[in-house]
């Protein structure tokens, strides 16, 4: 048992910022004695699982690494780019309600599948994408990644992005395990692999709370966890466990990395934890080391 949130040294830099220290320590405490039994990890992809850059240059999305690959013409590219372009800043605006986000998320997913349709998907392109992204990953998502696999907790890395091109990027960095499921926007193909569209609900970064994680193998894996160890880079990824109504204790850290001065205190109010231009997985992996 902790007796103060200090005797964590990764959660007293300078960069971390705490909201209520009191109830994280009680938190951590439950998630300790309770042990890796009771735990389950839940995590966004983009620029969590991966840092948001390396030496400076950004670090690629999973939208970005499909724009990558070499056949993908030059029309979508540019197209894509323009709906980014006007709804990336929406996205991450620091002022705008959640309600109208929404909308013009809705807008943009839309958009954005609707120009996929009828390009050939280029499975064997992103597969050399998905290698050039190993490095990509965030300091110690090995190590994070090991210890579930070691203890058997689930992990769930939950994407606004396209499942493809996670998935390429798990596989190439041996991560997608057993224990590691994937949630997120999946391509509909036909049999000559053209895209048709994409599979189920859109999920984009505003109602990842909503989509169903019950009807998924996840669920399945973690209806007997109630206690949750969430990270994410968006306002909107602190919500991704609000569909699991067993889970009593989320610990939600933050990793922001954009805007830092003007978002700083939506995610100090909205995370547990909020870690500013970190490029490593430390402080989620010094609680898991505690956990019995
Ligand atoms: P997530 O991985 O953080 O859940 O979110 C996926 C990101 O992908 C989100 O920030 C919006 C972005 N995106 C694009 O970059 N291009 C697109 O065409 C669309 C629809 C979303």
């Amino acid at each position: 048992m902790l007796t103060s949130i200090d005797d964590i040294p990764e959660l007293c830099k300078e960069n971390v910022y705490i909201k209520d220290k009191e109830s994280l320590l009680k938190n951590i405490n439950k998630i300790i004695a309770e042990g890796h039994k009771k735990l389950q990890i839940l995590t966004d992809f983009d620029h969590t699982l991966t840092r948001h850059d390396v030496d400076g240059v950004p670090v690629l999305t999973s939208f970005g690494m499909f724009k990558e690959c070499p056949s993908v013409p030059q029309k979508y590219k540019d197209d894509e780019t323009m709906l980014a372009n006007k709804y990336k800043p929406i996205e991450v605006d620091a002022n705008m309600s959640i309600e109208d986000k929404v909308k013009h998320m809705k807008d943009w997913y839309m958009a954005s599948h609707n120009l996929m349709k009828g390009l050939k998907f280029p499975r064997n392109e992103l597969m050399d994408i998905g290698h050039k992204m190993v490095g990509c990953f965030r300091k110690g998502v090995n190590d994070l990644i090991s210890w579930s696999e070691c203890h058997q907790v689930p992990v769930l890395v939950f994407s606004a992005g396209l499942g493809e091109c996670v998935v390429a990027a798990l596989q190439a960095a041996k991560f997608l395990l057993p224990n590691v499921k994937v949630i997120s926007n999946f391509l509909a193909m036909d049999e000559n692999d053209n895209i048709v569209g994409i599979q189920g609900e859109i999920i984009h970064t505003y109602n990842k709370n909503e989509t169903a994680i019950k009807h998924t193998e996840y669920y399945g894996m973690v209806k007997e966890r109630n206690n949750v160890l969430l990270m994410g880079d968006n306002i909107g990824d602190a919500g991704m466990a609000e569909g699991m109504e067993h889970c009593d204790v989320v610990i939600k850290i933050g990793f922001l990395g954009r805007n830092t001065e003007a978002n700083l205190q939506n995610y100090v109010c909205t995370f547990d934890i909020v870690v500013v231009n970190e490029h490593t997985m430390d402080i989620a992996n010094a609680i898991l080391k505690l956990v019995l």
